[in-house]
């Protein structure tokens, strides 16, 4: 019998209307491309298209459908190649900051026996596609791991956790969205409060990896900057590393 689409895990696409643009300009500037007019009259000027919308297209084209395959499969190697940089002992601690459909929290708790892992989010669906609590649960149903996982809804820069709460936090490309800097300032210095003296941090993004391992140098951490895997992750993803 074969499963219908609420039976199997969804992680939804990231960015999705940055994706439907590029795709939608692009296909716009190739349909002008390949029948479209040569010229433009306007009063006595002329201007040429001719197929010079072509490259256009193939530079918005290119990007999007990179992005999607990101999101339809680069994201499951990158999760495993973030979670692989620690030595999971099964009794951790694990929050995921900024989780959305539990891509990396499923990914942690699948490494815990008498572990428990927590995903943060606010839910924002411009981030990542139908993002909801509700559909992040039935991720944790479907998975599995339900039982060994929590989901809280408040933003990363209010975390309701108490100091030296977890001994892994993991992030992926949440903290970005955070516009104003000494808000995301304010989420890193939460993620350092709530990670163990022992602790481990894990963050991934496509920009501001330099600004977030500089604030966690400066609270004493030793920091690893992995440069992006660019043949998994588009935008490339840099992945920092930090220990306590
Ligand atoms: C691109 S999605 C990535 C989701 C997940 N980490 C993954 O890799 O699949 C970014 C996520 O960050 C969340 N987010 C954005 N700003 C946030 C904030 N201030 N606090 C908590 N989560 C936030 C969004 O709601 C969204 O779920």
């Amino acid at each position: 019998m074969s499963r219908s689409s609420s039976d199997r895990p969804n992680y939804g696409i990231d960015a999705p209307g940055v994706i439907r643009n590029l795709l939608v300009i692009a296909a716009i500037c190739l349909l002008l491309a390949l029948f479209g007019p040569h010229a433009f009259h306007i009063g006595n000027v002329s201007i040429f298209l001719g197929g010079s919308l072509l490259w256009p297209a193939i530079f918005l084209l290119v990007p999007g459908l990179l992005m999607l395959l990101y999101s339809l499969h680069g994201k499951f190697l990158h999760r495993d190649r973030m979670l692989a940089l620690h030595a999971w002992r099964g009794d951790e601690q694990v929050l995921d900051v900024g989780t959305g459909r539990g891509l990396l929290l499923v990914g942690a708790a699948r490494h815990l026996t008498t572990g428990h892992a927590t995903g943060i989010d606010i839910w924002n669906k411009g981030d990542l596609s139908s993002n909801s609590v509700i559909a992040t649960q039935h991720n944790l149903e479907l998975e599995g791991v339900a039982a060994r996982c929590t989901l809280v809804s408040e933003a990363a820069q209010q975390m309701p956790f108490p100091d030296d709460a977890f001994d892994v936090i993991v992030s992926n490309l949440c903290l970005h969205n955070i516009y104003d800097r000494a808000t995301r300032n304010k989420a890193l210095a939460e993620i350092i409060r709530v990670l163990k003296p022992d602790g481990i941090v894990i963050l991934s993004d496509y920009k501001l990896t330099l600004e977030y391992a500089k604030q966690l140098q400066l609270a004493g951490f030793g920091v690893d900057r992995q440069p992006p895997d660019w043949l998994r992750t588009f935008p490339p993803l840099a992945i920092v590393v930090a220990r306590k």
